[in-house]
């Protein structure tokens, strides 16, 4: 399993000894958890320690919920949700199958016409919730939470119970004391892994393996990337390697990158790469935006700004080499759309040479670039793909001097809300 990273620069020449001994320094703090917010630091070994027993119980979960219900509703925000969406998104195939078991997301928005047309669209289905929520106390989810709840409790009555899995902290947090008190069914989210971190726990893997994907090899992926991505090798560590060229180009003048892909699979991995950099970086006045585009759509859009806006971007594709499955252009007898020039090409190939026109395009306009390759989308690349961005998030972070684990920033508009809505003790 490779990630390649391909930078339009020198990426040895950015390699000074300074840095070098920043770098190990850095990795050192990560794999002996003693650096900045060591205790959040669970996430690093966590697919290598992580535990059969745990496993084989979300996959009878799983298989339980799958037998039982035709709609799983995943109610949770930010890294509660996120993690999974971008998982199913990147496996699913783009129109669902009749049979499948849905998974609906609910509590990332505030919306009762979503919630009212959710609550409909439910009714002739067999349904099951898991409310995801580490803190148990975040309002957009637990709104969300009292309405399906509500309604599972009107349409199942004491059967509810068993339909209502709740994914929270082991100690704390209202949730926890509800799902205590109504008798639902609990999983833990460590107290060592953030909500931006915490994809391979019970967050992302119950409705990843809700939903029929592998979360053995999943894990399987994750496992190789610690292994990979452990060892200290500037030359051949692709984690360190983004962490240098994105650090690199922040300090020479450009603060966006925007994430480019082809696949409109990938979307949902541009949000949580979006998340996971943006909550971790964003602090003190300093960080990288992350931003994100889905070509060839954007092409038609953000991409005259890409090529010709003001110069303060760098742009990272994220490029699969093979597709399950592809279509090759055809000769037409009247070439009436004079396209025969392309025949015999396949389309996963006009991707590809869009890709280097495009890149090509760009970087004459002034934008640096780079760009991650992986093989193909399946649970172990995506596995080894997750665990690469948290990686190179960390070291990101800590090359900024930023604890990559707290989101201080967030609190702001929390506190605001609740002075204005009159909540107690505010
Ligand atoms: O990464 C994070 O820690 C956050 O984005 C949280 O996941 C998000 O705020 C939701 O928090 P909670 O799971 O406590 O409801």
């Amino acid at each position: 399993m490779n990630i390649s990273v391909n930078y339009s620069g020198d990426y040895n020449q950015l390699l000074t000894s300074e840095l070098e001994s920043k770098l190990k320094a850095i990795h050192k703090g990560i794999h002996t958890k003693s650096a900045e917010g060591a205790e959040y630091l669970g996430w690093v070994d966590w697919p290598s320690t992580i535990n059969q027993e745990f496993l084989e119980d979300i996959k009878e979960t799983a298989k339980h919920i799958r037998s039982t219900s035709d709609v799983l509703v995943v109610i949770g925000i930010g890294g509660s949700y996120l993690g999974s969406k971008a998982v199913i998104e990147a496996l699913s195939t783009p129109f669902k199958k009749q049979t499948d078991l849905e998974v609906i997301f609910a509590g990332h928005l505030v919306s009762g016409e979503y919630l009212k047309e959710l609550i409909t669209y439910l009714d002739n289905k067999e349904v099951t919730l898991n409310i995801i929520s580490k803190s148990g106390t975040t309002t957009e989810p637990a709104i969300a939470f009292r309405f399906l709840q509500q309604y599972m409790e009107k349409r199942y009555g004491d059967q509810a119970t068993s339909r209502i899995f709740v994914t929270t902290d082991e100690e704390k947090g209202a949730l926890r004391s509800l799902a205590i008190e109504k008798g639902y069914r609990r999983f833990v989210v460590p107290g060592n892994i953030g909500g931006r971190y915490s994809v391979f726990t019970a967050v992302g893997l119950l409705p990843i393996a809700a939903a029929g994907y592998d979360i053995e090899k999943l894990i399987n992926g994750a496992k190789i990337a610690e292994q990979e991505f452990g060892v200290f090798d500037t030359k051949s560590n692709s984690a360190i390697q983004y962490a240098v060229i994105r650090n690199h180009l922040y300090n020479t003048g450009y603060p966006v990158e925007i994430m480019a892909t082809f696949d409109e699979k990938l979307t949902y991995v541009q949000e949580w790469w979006k998340q996971l950099f943006g909550e971790s970086e964003g602090k003190e006045g300093k960080g990288i935006f992350p931003a994100s585009v889905l070509y060839s759509t954007d092409l038609h859009s953000l991409g005259q700004y890409i090529q010709d806006g003001k110069r303060m971007l760098f742009e990272s594709f994220l490029m699969v080499k093979s597709v399950p499955s592809d279509l090759m252009v055809f000769e037409a007898e009247n070439n009436g759309d004079e396209l025969n020039y392309l025949s015999g090409l396949s389309l996963h190939e006009f991707n590809m040479a869009c890709h280097e026109a495009t890149a090509t395009a760009h970087l004459d306009g002034g934008v640096p670039q780079l760009t991650i390759t992986i093989e193909q989308l399946d649970e172990q690349h995506i596995g080894h793909l997750l665990y690469f961005y948290m990686m190179a998030c960390a070291f990101s972070s800590y090359l900024l001097d930023i604890n990559p684990f707290d989101q201080p920033g967030v609190e702001d508009y929390k506190t605001n809300i609740f002075k204005i809505l009159k909540k107690p003790g505010y």
